[in-house]
């Protein structure tokens, strides 16, 4: 089977090393990919939101199926352009990916499923918001409904902060479109936990849950990141937890998502939080999160392609995926001053030392050959140090040795990965 991956990040590189070993694989290809997917997969010199040249390749390569890692494609409709073409996308239609790509659109279909989430209205108009958010003393949380690359949600700490989020939002048009509706809802406290599944349209397959650290700063200070690390399984998540998200969240959203006649095919990701010992969903996202996938994919031990194929054609296999016992950690590392303005082309060394050692992959999330051909960081996070262990704690102890190998000018990672599980012992 012939397979492109579009994206060029750390959970793209992830997924690249799992499906290259795939006994059915011939060709993998990564667009645009990075110096990480080079090494499993051909890249291949094109943007991830070309849809139409991403198109063309996957028609004159004869792709078998296309995996699409990041939000912009989908949302953007790079599964309905394959379709008009008769090329397989795993990944939702356009109409599947407003879970993400839409705030409203999302609180909308989980309050017709009943899902359990912060209660919440739907503005245009800031006198509205003000009003709503003076009237309702839990209502402390603004969110853009478009895509905002992470900054599109502030979590306020009193009213005035909130008013000014709606006004930032609405009328500042410090994000332009995506701004011009906006939901507010109630602040939710409790534990985080990352709960991704592949769905084909009818049925969904559970995969074991993770946790994300989105602060910069250890002990969840400073702003927030795409992610500065992951482990998998949650232990906030126990067996029982996880079987009533399954049944209380994402059958009902997939199942409300067919009987609109819009099937959801692809990886469905819920961001819960979990209050006093119920989930609650504070997001969906419609593709792999990053950097989850990259401990997810070191756990994997499966072929992930027909679970992949079958859910891009509405038959996922009958079989669960298999999954190694053990838990895996990843520690992203990133350029100084991320994920404000950071410095780009500090040349990386040790990666050689890192990746030799047992149970250890470091996956590439910003990095690029320079001039002299030296592998030098080119992004905010550059890599994705992720390694096995036989509970969060050792997987954490091995992916921090695997770290303290690796240097550039400017590295920074938080060491407090893994906090809350290893807390927990
Ligand atoms: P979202 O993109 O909706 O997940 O929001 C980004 C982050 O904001 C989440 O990961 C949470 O940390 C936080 N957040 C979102 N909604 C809420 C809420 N209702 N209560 C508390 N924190 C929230
Ligand atoms: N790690 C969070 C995300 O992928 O959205």
């Amino acid at each position: 089977m012939k397979v492109l991956v579009v994206g060029g990040g750390g959970r793209e590189h992830a997924l690249c090393w799992r499906l290259a070993r795939s006994p059915q694989l011939t060709r993998l290809y990564c667009a645009p990919g990075n110096p990480g997917t080079a090494g499993c997969a051909t890249n291949v010199a094109l943007a991830a939101d070309d849809l139409t040249g991403l198109a063309d390749f996957a028609a004159r390569e004869a792709i078998d199926l296309t995996v699409v890692g990041p939000e912009v494609p989908l949302c953007e409709g790079l599964q309905a352009v394959f379709a008009a073409r008769g090329l397989l996308v795993f990944g939702p239609s356009p109409a599947g990916a407003r879970l993400e790509g839409s705030k409203v659109f999302a609180k909308q279909i989980m309050a017709q499923c009943g899902l359990r989430t912060a209660p919440f209205a739907v503005c245009e108009r800031l006198a509205e918001a003000t009003a709503y958010i003076g009237a309702h003393p839990g209502a402390r949380v603004v969110k853009a409904d478009g895509l905002a690359a992470g900054k599109g949600v502030v979590v306020a700490a009193d009213a005035a902060q909130a008013c000014r989020a709606a006004r930032d939002f609405l009328e500042g048009e410090v994000l332009g479109p995506a701004g011009r509706r906006i939901v507010i809802e109630e602040r939710l406290r409790g534990e985080e936990v990352s709960v991704l599944a592949l769905c084909d349209g009818e049925r969904v397959l559970t995969l074991p849950s993770c946790q994300d650290h989105k602060a910069v700063l250890d002990g969840d200070e400073g702003p927030n990141t795409g992610g500065m690390g992951a482990y998998s399984p949650a232990p906030v998540l126990g067996p029982e937890l996880q079987r009533r998200v399954e049944e209380e969240i994402l059958l009902p959203v997939v199942r409300g998502l067919a009987a609109q006649g819009t099937p959801y095919r692809g990886v469905l990701y819920a961001g819960l939080m979990i209050v006093a010992g119920e989930p609650y969903v504070l997001e969906f996202n419609c593709r792999f999160g990053d950097p989850e996938t990259q401990p997810l994919m070191l756990r994997c031990s499966a072929d992930l392609l027909p679970y992949l194929y079958g859910a891009a054609r509405g038959e996922l296999p009958r079989q669960p995926l298999q999954w190694d016992d053990r838990a895996a950690l990843c520690v992203v590392l990133t350029a100084a001053g991320y994920p404000g303005p950071y410095r780009k082309g500090q040349p990386i060394t040790g990666l050689e030392q890192a990746e030799a050692l047992a149970d250890v992959a470091v996956f590439h999330g910003g990095t690029a050959h320079d001039a002299d051909g030296r592998l030098v960081t080119a992004g905010g996070r550059v890599l994705g140090v992720t390694a096995l262990g036989e509970d969060v704690a050792a997987a954490q102890q091995r992916a921090y040795a695997a770290v303290r190998a690796i240097a550039w000018e400017g590295l920074h990672y938080r060491r407090d990965i893994g906090h809350r599980a290893v807390g927990r012992r």
